[in-house]
């Protein structure tokens, strides 16, 4: 049996990502605006010595349905990502600090420049997710009415990530010497203009902060499709995966790790983390129990709006209680395509009724209710299955099921010798055991 350790990040939402989670938490009601509160679980996942502590973003309100949006914290009332995380840095020591940030939105300056303060500010702990964005509510802040196609915001993102590269290399590591003597503030041989003009940006100039101290904040990605995995194999240092089961998890795995030697990779400098969320008990029954309870509590209206969204279908006149005609289902995903998938292949393979539809889709990721060795038979199985190098954790209901993983699910782990018993390094990079990139001027 092998030891290999497994990583763990939290994907953090401030009263749970399960659309019923805030009805029972015990967070603050104003939680998801509450610095010291998110200050708090940062530090609860730190006791648990997560690697990271990861944002989700989209740049955006809903605009339509608020009657049924309402009825759900998600999405009209957030932190600014890295304005939290900066702030978080000052709170937390060790737990690597990651956001989402959109290549469909953003101008590469800003994101170079905005990342490699966060690395600078949290000593090196920073980490960038790269997505191409998936919806049109955000696109309509921008300028535009709809996102441009799927492949074309890849292109534009591949583009996009290259400047970005290139301004965190401006400076040499050793740069900056701060003579005082000699009146030597850097060295001027050590900077290097980032001279680009391409189809989307044109940039002539250097990025005005001194290398980080990762070198380059860590590059996270989550997309899954072709596009999306082509994209990861050449950039992307961690993968957030959402497969549903072993098998698909087993393939996607393989499938991602083999199209890292087109680009000269070797298979651990990408490290995939599966998405994982887990409802803990005394015995596997008390841990159905619990999720069961809160599965019948999601409203109606947020359930179908939930599936709606990812199907890219209006389910919203469909009756409650019976299956979902197949013919609803899109000929083609403009969004995200593995949940658009995972549903599909619900409504095709299951024939579900639209309640029992939206009370058993999960977003991207495996629940899991059962006892802490039951959930860390799982985790092993996924890290032995060639399924996973760790674990994208998400919470039903925070803080309250993030405690009961670190309390009880943490010391399981740790005593199977899978998972640190504190933090070895200092970086996002180093818990990850990910190389600090050389700077391409260097000789
Ligand atoms: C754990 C996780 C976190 C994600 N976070 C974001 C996010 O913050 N913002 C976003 O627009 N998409 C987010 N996504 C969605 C992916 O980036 C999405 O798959 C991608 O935008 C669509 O690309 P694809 O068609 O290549 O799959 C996340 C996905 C996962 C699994």
């Amino acid at each position: 049996m092998s030891n290999r350790q497994i990583h763990l990040g939290l994907l953090a939402q401030p009263q749970g990502d399960h659309p019923a989670g805030w009805l029972k938490s015990r967070a603050p009601l104003d939680a998801a605006t509450n610095i010291d509160y998110y200050r708090s679980v940062a530090a609860l996942a730190e006791q648990g010595l997560f690697d990271l502590f990861f944002i989700a973003d989209t740049p955006a309100t809903r605009t339509d349905n608020l009657h049924v949006h309402s009825r759900n914290p998600e999405y009209n009332n957030r932190f600014e990502p890295v304005t939290l995380l900066s702030a978080l840095a000052g709170f937390t020591k060790h737990i690597g600090l990651g956001a989402t940030a959109s290549t469909s939105f953003y101008e590469p300056y800003n994101i170079a420049r905005l990342f490699a303060s966060l690395d600078h500010i949290s000593h090196g702990r920073a980490g960038w997710n790269i997505v191409t964005s998936a919806n049109d509510y955000a696109a309509r802040n921008y300028g535009l009415d709809k996102l441009p196609p799927h492949d074309e915001r890849y292109v534009k993102a591949r583009e996009f990530y290259q400047v970005v590269e290139s301004l965190w290399d401006t400076w040499e590591d050793d740069a900056f010497v701060y003579e005082r003597e000699s009146c030597t503030y850097y060295d001027p041989a050590k900077y290097h203009v980032t001279d680009h003009e391409g189809k989307y940006f044109k940039i002539y100039g250097g990025l005005n902060i001194r290398r980080t101290p990762q070198g380059r904040p860590v590059i996270i990605q989550a997309g899954s499709s072709e596009t999306g995995k082509n994209f990861a194999a050449e950039t992307a240092e961690v993968v957030f995966a959402s497969d549903p089961n072993l098998a698909s998890g087993q393939r996607f795995y393989a499938d991602l790790k083999s199209r890292l030697a087109d680009f000269g990779r070797e298979p651990d400098s990408l490290k995939i983390m599966a998405g994982l969320s887990v409802m803990v008990g005394e015995s596997e029954a008390e841990a159905q129990d619990k999720y069961q309870e809160l599965q019948r509590m999601i409203h109606p209206d947020v359930g179908i709006m939930r599936l709606s969204a990812d199907l890219e279908a209006d389910l919203s006149g469909l009756p409650l209680d019976e299956p979902v005609p197949i013919e609803m289902i899109p000929t083609k995903a403009n969004f995200h395509q593995a949940y658009f998938n995972q549903i599909a292949g619900m409504i095709r393979e299951q024939k579900l009724t639209l309640r029992q539809l939206y009370s058993a889709y999960e977003r991207g990721k495996v629940t899991l209710c059962g006892t802490p060795q039951q959930i860390t038979d799982h985790m092993m199985e996924w890290m032995e299955g060639g399924a996973a190098d760790g674990f994208m954790m998400s919470f039903h209901i925070v803080p309250d099921d993030l405690a009961d993983f670190v309390q009880k699910v943490v010391p399981e782990m740790q005593r199977r010798g899978v998972y640190r018993s504190a933090y070895t390094g200092n970086t996002l990079r180093e818990h990850l055991g990910l190389t600090r990139p050389a700077n391409r001027h260097s000789r």
